[in-house]
């Protein structure tokens, strides 16, 4: 097969969704039409439970489940499949983050019950700021639930995009009888079973009687009226509309009833993009380029606490990357070869010789990587940083143990490269603060300290709001700024400023002082 046929097979996608909306029970179910497992219960949740946050063996076990669950990868009719795990704990929420910048659409579930949860609302945001092309899958028809309509209007307020339903649910809840596809005019019986794929009744149009026959006549009027409605409140559905993250169609099914979910795989391969262009800070890269390249989106920690090997997850941008060829790590200037890369088949890590555009490889490495490092076949290219947001809870660190201050010193900048969390040094007094967006990461860091670098930290606290990156066309105002705020400045990693702001009061009043400064909530503007 010819890259171009490699690449136009290829739909590289994450699945998003609010702890508990059916996230892994759709993956799972994906996996069983790819024939990618045979059971249904194959896949692990890489959720850690609530109760665990101080159960470091369960964490460390679901640490490892993860890595098995990062990436799957299957064949489905022509298509190549891959689908990137994100963490369903909302403290990993900047993992999502970065994950979003390896695919080229997502799947958002949504709960009928509950609607748009705030988890989903702050990763939409993400998609919106990249323009990456979304399809949502209402989940749960089998539970009792909201109004169809009411669940469009919510999602269309709450997530600021148009919808658009491409299928349509005959009741909910007990009475809930099947699907009416719109996009291919068919309709689907409900048959409550996890393991079997629904029933098909041929029908010709939506005035089909076979439609009464199947479902009785007064739902069959009700479908009729709905979906008058629907042609008449939503405009037809524009593919190129959803390519450009303008509108979501929108599936309606239970997952884990199999319900509904071949309808959404079946539109799914054939609207979703296949790999698109990438953006580095000299050029558009196109996937059919001849050169390689890629970036690493994902670093995971070996779960040996005495070699600290990790995994660095690449997701390849363009060309053909063979193993053992010699690429460019940019940011050394390194000739690296890779003797043993790995695909991500099914649930399996195997050996590749070769991988495309789309795929994701998985390089064993051992501190060479750091988060957003991009590979390529010679060129100088740099792949936009990826970005950081700013994290939601702050901590002063302190070593807790004077005679491994060089051990704290390491763990610290290397859990920072995977990508932990976020290391601020205040520019007045020199004391490094950690951002991170929940609790459970502070305790993450700490044992990991502890167990894989033998140091002691201490946590103190900061009552801070907000990290905002900042920057001005003007540097007198910069300066004046910076004066101002000295006790409150900070520099990130990259060496960027950082004002901290101590409250939502204090940053209005900064910003409505220096009008020239710009504050960003994230590091990518
Ligand atoms: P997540 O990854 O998004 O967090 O959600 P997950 O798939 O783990 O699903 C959360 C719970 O919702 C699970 O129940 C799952 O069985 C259930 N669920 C998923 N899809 C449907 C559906 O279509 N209908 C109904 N009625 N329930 C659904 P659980 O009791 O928390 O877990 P388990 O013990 O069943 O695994």
């Amino acid at each position: 097969m010819s890259l171009n046929e490699e690449i136009a097979r290829r739909r590289t996608f994450a699945i998003i969704s609010h702890p508990d909306a059916g996230k892994t029970t759709l993956t799972e179910k994906l996996l069983l039409f790819g024939g990618a497992i045979h059971v249904a219960g194959a896949v692990k949740s890489n959720k850690i439970k609530k109760t665990a946050t101080s159960d470091w063996m369960e964490i460390e076990k679901q640490r490892g489940i993860s890595v098995a669950t990062s990436v799957m990868g299957f064949n489905y009719g022509d298509y190549k499949i891959n689908i990137l795990d994100t963490p369903g704990h909302q403290d990993f929420a900047e993992d999502t983050y970065r994950t979003l910048t390896a695919v080229d659409s997502v799947i958002i579930v949504v709960d009928v019950a509950k609607g748009v949860e705030r988890q989903t609302r702050k990763l939409m945001e993400v998609c919106r700021m990249r323009n990456t092309p979304v399809i949502i899958f209402v989940n749960k028809l089998d539970r009792e639930g909201r109004d169809p309509f009411d669940i469009l209007d919510e999602l269309e307020s709450e997530l600021k995009i148009k919808v658009r339903p491409l299928s349509w649910p005959i009741n909910i809840g007990e009475k809930f009888k099947g699907v009416y596809n719109i996009f291919e005019h068919s309709l689907d019986l409900f048959t409550p079973d996890k393991q079997r794929v629904s029933e098909r009744v041929e029908i010709d149009s939506v005035d089909d009687p076979r439609i009464d026959e199947a479902v009785g006549e007064t739902d069959a009027a009700k479908l009729r009226e709905d979906l008058e409605l629907i042609e008449g409140v939503y405009p037809d559905f524009d593919v190129n509309e959803y390519l450009e993250g303008q509108v979501a169609p929108v599936f309606f099914g239970s997952a884990l009833n199999t319900f509904g979910v071949k309808e959404l795989l079946d539109c799914f391969v054939k609207i979703a993009p296949a790999p698109r262009p990438t953006q580095s800070e000299e050029r558009l890269i196109e996937p059919q380029e001849e050169g390689f390249s890629g970036f690493v989106f994902k670093i995971h920690a070996n779960m040996d606490p005495n070699h600290r090997s990790c995994i660095a997850f690449v997701k390849i941008c363009s060309g053909k990357f063979e193993r053992n060829a010699p690429y460019k790590h940019m940011r050394t200037g390194k000739t690296l070869k890779f003797a043993a890369p790995t695909a991500f088949m099914a649930q399996k890590k195997n050996v590749v010789d070769e991988a495309y555009p789309g795929d994701i490889v998985g390089i064993p490495d051992t501190g060479n990587f750091k988060i957003g490092d991009t590979l390529t076949s010679g060129e100088n290219l740099h792949f936009k940083g990826l970005p950081s947001f700013s994290p939601e809870m702050f901590k002063y660190i302190e070593n807790a143990d004077p005679m491994k201050s060089k051990q704290l010193d390491k763990g610290v900048q290397q859990l920072m490269d995977e990508g932990v969390a976020q290391l601020f040094t205040n520019q007045f007094n020199g004391r490094r603060i950690i951002g991170t967006v929940g609790q459970l990461q502070f305790e993450v860091i700490q044992y990991r300290l502890e167990h894989e670098y033998g140091a002691q930290c201490r946590w103190e606290p900061i009552s801070l709001y907000k990290a905002c990156w900042i920057e001005s066309d003007d540097v007198e105002a910069l300066a004046a700024f910076k004066k101002r705020k000295f006790q409150f400045m900070a520099t990130d990693r990259e060496g960027r400023d950082v004002f901290l702001a101590d409250s939502n009061y204090v940053l209005q009043m900064a910003q409505s002082d220096f009008p020239k400064i710009r504050f960003h909530f994230t590091s990518e503007f």
